[in-house]
């Protein structure tokens, strides 16, 4: 097998077997955010509690990227504290860019996956969106 091979199932299995999908009924934000350029949308959904991410969830319609990326976002920033969700956030896109990242801040697990997107420039906004989602909704949970 090789990388790509590998890359694909885990997405496929995301895709497939969503983490974390559905709504929240006791959630203290929930952020809908859009892909303009194909139109497909995600909405997420999280409990903050001590300034901790206590759980999130995901819906939404889109490609297998999107979507697969949603559950592995959900999915990692359970348990994880606000600044360390926005940190998380920060080095997925600097992977998704190409750029250098701390590998040893988390264990990405799952989320390596999406390297395999990152050669192609027109799935990256289908990646990158459930966190997109996830950073503007903590953000302005911060202020
Ligand atoms: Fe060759 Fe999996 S067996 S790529
Ligand atoms: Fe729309 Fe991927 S094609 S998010």
């Amino acid at each position: 097998h090789n990388l790509d091979t590998l890359y694909r199932q885990v997405i496929m299995d995301h895709y497939k077997n969503p983490r974390n999908l559905g709504q929240l009924s006791d959630d203290t934000l929930t952020v809908n955010l859009n892909n303009p350029t194909c139109g497909d949308r995600v909405q997420i959904q999280m409990k903050i509690e001590d300034g901790q991410v206590e759980t999130a969830k995901f819906e939404g319609e889109g490609c297998s990227i999107s979507m697969a990326s949603a559950s592995m976002m959900t999915q990692a920033v359970k348990g994880l504290k606000v600044n360390e969700a926005l940190k998380m956030s920060k080095i997925f896109s600097d992977m998704m860019l190409g750029k250098e990242y701390d590998e040893d801040l988390f264990d990405l697990g799952d989320i390596e996956a999406l390297q395999g997107v990152a050669k192609f420039p027109a799935r990256i906004k289908c990646a990158t969106l459930a966190w997109k989602a996830m950073e503007q909704g903590l953000n302005e949970q911060e202020k």
